[in-house]
């Protein structure tokens, strides 16, 4: 099999544009599709000029408003700018597969351009996606495409079953949306002809990822049947710096691996994709953390305390979980508490969600005196009851209890986060320049309530050393080598290479 294209889409409004977009992505793209539909009336005469002006095998296509395009006239005057434009320099010509005018079709294959013939379904993967391509590829000479739009983990495994029966065929499928992106990262492995991307992020198709990122960050060229596959599951999941650390490591290792952003609505129908992609190992975050726990076969012993799970190994008898927030959370902590920690820290921790619970058994495990305030009682009590602490609520009572569980203060909670950086959930809380303050938020890197302990010369730690730390333990646990980025912050992870 051919190896996958990486096709740039373009959306710009004359030639004069879509050829500076060219020169812009040359390095790394392979085949480019000139979208005729968003060109100015005045630009669409022109169409025939354009593929000689391209270094580049050209698609020709004249997207109409039902199947997500822009060209507005009737299908006749569509039919007439189509038979006007097409020269023998373009490479290819897209048709929808409702198109019939066989004397039109039979005089473009006589100059030589393929015909692809594409279907597009922006609701969904429909039932009968297999046998339609099927179909579209009986018909000789054609290059049958589907363009669907998985809604669902669902949606994107029967999708990727699609893939599976018609290896033999050659074709193009593309998954559209969030749902979708590991069919267009996985080109290659799955067997498409080829693979979209384009400059802005929605314009030519929903989700559709820009040529650089397709390239450097997921190694679109270099991903093959032999490439072993990660990823990250969430909801949602397009925000996540996993990625991109993950990925620049597997780089850096010249490891035969690519991370991928899953976003995930029901964890059992993912681990149907799991195992359809024989995928290695995975990131989960919130809010499957807890719901992945019941499909591992084995699990490191603090996961059924923690009752969450960050990170998945397939082993051979199943997948193996593990929890590398603990590590995480307490390796920026040896800075200030020595390493091993010393034993019986006065602690207050601020939240119980999924962190906190993370954070307090990771504190416990080294016998640390715990105070949790948060919100809602009830959930305080119960995490505090689970592993043996004091706990209380984000009320004057409570704040008023931080002093005896001072030396250090570790906030949990969403609060604080961007967009909402101006609070502070223990506002009234005066420090004394004693604590240290952990906040395990990393966006804004210094939060409202770092900032004010920061003034009043407490020693301060956001949570990017624990992102980092937390990967990196993660890393070793996919890769095996304890290898991970020689620079420590999140800074130079993001503009490196
Ligand atoms: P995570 O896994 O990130 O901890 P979570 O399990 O949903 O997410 O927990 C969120 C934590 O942030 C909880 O402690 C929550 O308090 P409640 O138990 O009262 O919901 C806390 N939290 C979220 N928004 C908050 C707010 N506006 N004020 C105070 N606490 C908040």
């Amino acid at each position: 099999m051919k190896k996958s294209l990486l096709c740039l889409v373009l959306t710009e409004n004359t030639l004069e544009r879509n050829i500076e977009l060219i020169q812009h992505y040359q390095n790394y793209i392979d085949i480019v599709e000139l979208r005729a539909d968003f060109l100015t009336d005045r630009e669409m005469q022109y169409i025939k000029r354009f593929p000689a002006l391209v270094d580049m095998p050209v698609i020709l296509t004249l997207r109409r408003q039902a199947d997500g395009g822009k060209f507005q006239g009737s299908e006749a005057e569509r039919r007439n700018l189509l038979k006007k434009s097409i020269v023998k320099a373009f490479s290819y010509l897209d048709l929808e597969s409702d198109f019939r005018d066989t004397e039109f079709e039979a005089d473009v294959k006589r100059l030589g351009i393929r015909i692809i013939r594409s279907f597009h379904d922006f609701n969904g993967v429909p039932g009968n996606i297999t046998k339609r391509i099927k179909d579209m590829a009986r018909e000789q000479g054609v290059l049958p495409k589907a363009a669907v739009m998985p809604k669902s983990s669902k949606d994107l495994f029967r999708l990727l079953r699609c893939f599976k029966k018609l290896t033999h065929i050659e074709k193009i499928i593309v998954g559209m949306g969030e749902y979708g992106l590991p069919t267009r990262i996985l080109s290659n492995y799955l067997g498409s002809f080829l693979s979209y991307c384009s400059k802005n992020k929605n314009l030519a198709a929903p989700g559709n990822k820009n040529p650089e990122e397709m390239v450097k960050l997921y190694g679109f060229h270099k991903i093959d049947s032999t490439t072993k596959i990660y990823g990250i599951i969430g909801n949602p999941i397009m925000h996540s710096f996993s990625p991109l650390i993950h990925n620049k490591g597997f780089k850096a290792l010249e490891y035969n691996g690519v991370y991928i952003p899953f976003l995930v609505d029901k964890v059992k129908q993912f681990f149907k994709t799991a195992k359809l992609l024989n995928i290695r190992g995975l990131s989960v975050t919130i809010p499957h953390k807890q719901a992945v726990i019941r499909f591992l076969s084995t699990q490191h012993t603090h996961i059924s305390k923690i009752k969450a799970c960050n990170t998945i190994i397939r082993k051979a008898d199943g997948y193996y979980g593990e929890n590398t927030d603990v590590y995480g959370f307490l390796k920026p902590l040896k800075n200030y508490f020595g390493d091993p920690l010393k034993q019986n820290i006065k602690a207050t921790v601020i939240g119980a969600g999924g962190a906190a619970r993370a954070v307090v058994y990771g504190l416990r495990e080294h016998n640390a005196h715990v105070l949790i305030l948060n919100r809602t009682l009830k959930k305080a009590r119960q995490l505090a009851q689970a592993f043996n602490c004091e706990w209380g609520g984000l009320d004057k009572d409570g704040i008023k209890r931080i002093r005896n569980y001072s030396d250090l203060i570790v906030q949990t909670t969403s609060v604080g986060m961007e967009p909402h950086v101006e609070k502070n959930p223990i506002a009234s809380y005066r420090f004394k320049g004693h604590e240290i303050v952990y906040d395990l938020i990393y966006n804004p890197p210094l939060t409202k309530i770092l900032e004010k302990a920061l003034n009043n010369g407490c020693k301060v730690i956001n949570g990017e050393e624990m992102l980092l730390a937390q990967a990196g333990a993660q890393f070793q646990l996919f890769t095996g080598s304890n290898y991970f980025f020689p620079q420590s912050s999140m800074y130079d992870i993001l503009h490196s290479g």
